[in-house]
Order: structure tokens, then sequence, then C-alpha cells
């Protein structure tokens, strides 16, 4: 049994993270501040994971959530690009401090393997699809600067200090348990809200933007193959499907899972957005022996099952 520190544990893909982690009877501590994660997420699961509340900008709380533990999985962040436009330092305080304390804490406490989640927003709006690692970075909101900061400092601690880090560029990534309350939510998420309520999604701009949409199993998967993988210390890796899919083609697949025409309402599109994202996974493929478990289709069908259910008892709200 290995020791697993999964910070933002209590958010939508840290719950995910710690429930197989759990499932293949792994220890598992979970660090979070509840600012963005939801207590919710964990009640299932409270008896089986040590759990850490407090913010990882603090140093001293850092080093208590590092301390004696062999895998670190830096999950915890204010991931939105909206929320970082309105409010850069708050961003830059939860994506970059917090990370940094948290590859000094990991550095300092000797843990085996540092994986932190990273963003495809660092690929900007560049034209060349798909996104491939070796093209320049081109960051167009202060969301992917802070991305692009802690995993560029995540390099850095492995040549420098030689922790064994490895960086994840998820590619919008959706599922079960994703939070739909606030404005700044996944776009699925929010899609998936309205429609359980009978309201008209919001589309911003014309729907043909893109995104490589990525079932967050996927997500969960890549986290443990990058755990264990050989001789990739360093490395940074994309993290989606190698399929994209329009806002509107969206739409028409969530419309034929739920049996009605949800009806979207069109409004001016998001200021700092990205029109395409594709990821190319051929080197998590060749690296990390990643492969897509769960596609574009099935994780729609889990997602609209996960949000029906909830609808019914206590909700996602
Ligand atoms: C970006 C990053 C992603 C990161 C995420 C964190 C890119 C390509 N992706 O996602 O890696 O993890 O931030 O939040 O930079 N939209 C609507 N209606 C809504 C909500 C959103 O039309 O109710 C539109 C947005 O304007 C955008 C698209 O849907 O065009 C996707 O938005 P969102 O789900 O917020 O994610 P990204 O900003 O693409």
């Amino acid at each position: 049994m290995a020791s697993y520190l999964v910070t933002g544990g209590a958010g939508f893909i840290g719950s995910t993270l710690v429930r197989r982690l759990l499932d293949q009877g792994e220890r598992v501590r979970v660090a979070d501040d509840f600012s963005t994660g939801r207590r919710a997420n964990l009640t299932e699961v409270l008896g089986r994971i040590e759990l850490l509340e407090g913010d990882l900008a603090d140093e001293a709380v850092a080093r208590r959530a590092a301390a004696g533990v062999d895998y670190v999985l830096h999950q915890a962040a204010i991931p939105s690009v909206p929320r970082s436009i309105e409010d850069p330092v708050t961003s830059n305080r939860a994506n970059v401090t917090a990370t940094l304390n948290m590859l000094v804490a990991a550095r300092d406490a000797g843990a085996k393997r540092f994986v932190y989640a990273s963003s495809s927003s660092a690929y900007g709006d560049s034209e060349t699809l798909p996104k491939v690692e070796t093209q320049p970075d081109n960051p167009i909101s202060p969301y992917a600067l802070t991305k692009l900061a802690g995993e560029k400092y995540a390099v850095i601690f492995h040549r420098i200090y030689g922790l064994s880090t490895v960086s994840l560029r998820y590619f919008n990534v959706f599922g079960p348990r994703q939070d739909p309350n606030s404005p700044y939510s996944g776009v699925i998420s929010r899609f998936m809200s309205a429609a359980v309520k009978g309201r008209r999604p919001i589309v911003q701009g014309d729907g043909e933007q893109s995104r490589d949409f990525t079932f967050v199993e996927n997500v969960v998967s890549a986290n443990l193959l990058a755990c264990q993988a050989e001789g990739v210390s360093g490395m940074v890796f994309n993290v989606g499907t190698g399929e994209r899919h329009t806002l509107n083609d969206l739409l028409g697949a969530l419309s034929t899972l739920l049996g009605r025409d949800l009806d979207p309402e069109y409004v001016a599109p998001r200021p700092g957005d990205v029109r395409h994202s594709l990821a190319d996974i051929g080197r998590a493929r060749q690296h990390l022996r990643y492969e897509v478990k769960v596609g574009f289709q099935e994780g729609l069908r889990r997602t609209v099952a996960w949000f029906r259910e909830s609808a019914e008892g206590d909700g996602p709200g």
C-alpha cells in the first residue's frame, strides 16, 4: 500500500481520484480549503481518508500535507479562466503560490513523485491543431499563465532539486460531481444543470468553438500512470482524447440523450476565450501508456445519469 496526497481532493477531479485510489486499496490524505471544493464530494469516503483542511498558500499547511506521503497529486486550484480575469491576484495565490509551497514541501518530505494538474490553456489561441507539447506556449488569460507558471516550477524543481515531477495538461474535463453552480463552472456542467432544471443553456458566441472534452476517469488514469511511469521526470503531457466537438455538437448530443431539444440562448462570446482546442495524445500514449478508456458519448451518458440522480436527491444545486 502506498500513500497518496490529493490536494484539492474535495474538488471534482480530486474527489474522483480519491475514489479510485481507495478502490485500489491505497492510503489517501486529502488537503482542501473548501474554497472551490465541496464537502459533499467527500461524504461517502470520509471514514476512509485523512482530511487536512487548510490553505496550501500557507507554507506550514503545505508541509503538514506533504509529510510522509509517497505521491503528491496536486489538483488544488481555482480552475477558471473568467474568474482569473476578474480577480487575478486570488487565482495567482491559489494556483502559483500554493503550487510552489507544495513543491518545496514535497521536495523536503522526500516524495517519490509529484504530479501536477496543468492545463491545455497553456497553448492559448495558437492556430495549430492538434496541440502538441513541443509547440510554443501562448497563455492568453491570467488562469493560463498561473497554470503554466506551476508547470515551469515543476520542471525546475526536477532539474535543480531532483524532485521527480510530471505535469499533465488537462483538456476540458467533465463528468459526475463537476460543480455547475458557479457562473465559472465548466460548460458541460452548466448545460446539464440548465437542462435538468428546465432552463435554456447559455451559449457564449456562435457555438462553433470546439473542445477536446475529456471524461474525468481518463484523467484519473493518467494521474495514476504518471506516478508509476519510468523516465518521465520533468516532462509535460497532454491528457485529452484526440477528438474535438463544438458546443453545438455537444448540445445536439445532450438533446438526444435527454430526449428533448435544449433550445439554447446565444449571447456574446467570452473575453479571453480560445476558439478551438484538441490534444495530440501521442506523447502520453508512448511514455505513460495512456489510452482513452471512456469516450465522449459514454462519458456524456454517465454524466447525464449522475445529474439526473442528483436532481432527484439533494442535487448538485
Ligand atoms: C479552459 C481550459 C481548460 C481549463 C479550464 C478551467 C482552454 C482551451 N481550456 O477551459 O484546460 O481546465 O479552462 O476552467 O483554454 N461556455 C458557454 N456557456 C457556458 C459556459 C461556457 O458557451 O455556460 C463556453 C465558453 O465561452 C467556452 C466554452 O464554453 O467557449 C468552454 O468553456 P469552459 O467550460 O469554461 O472551459 P474553457 O474556458 O474552454
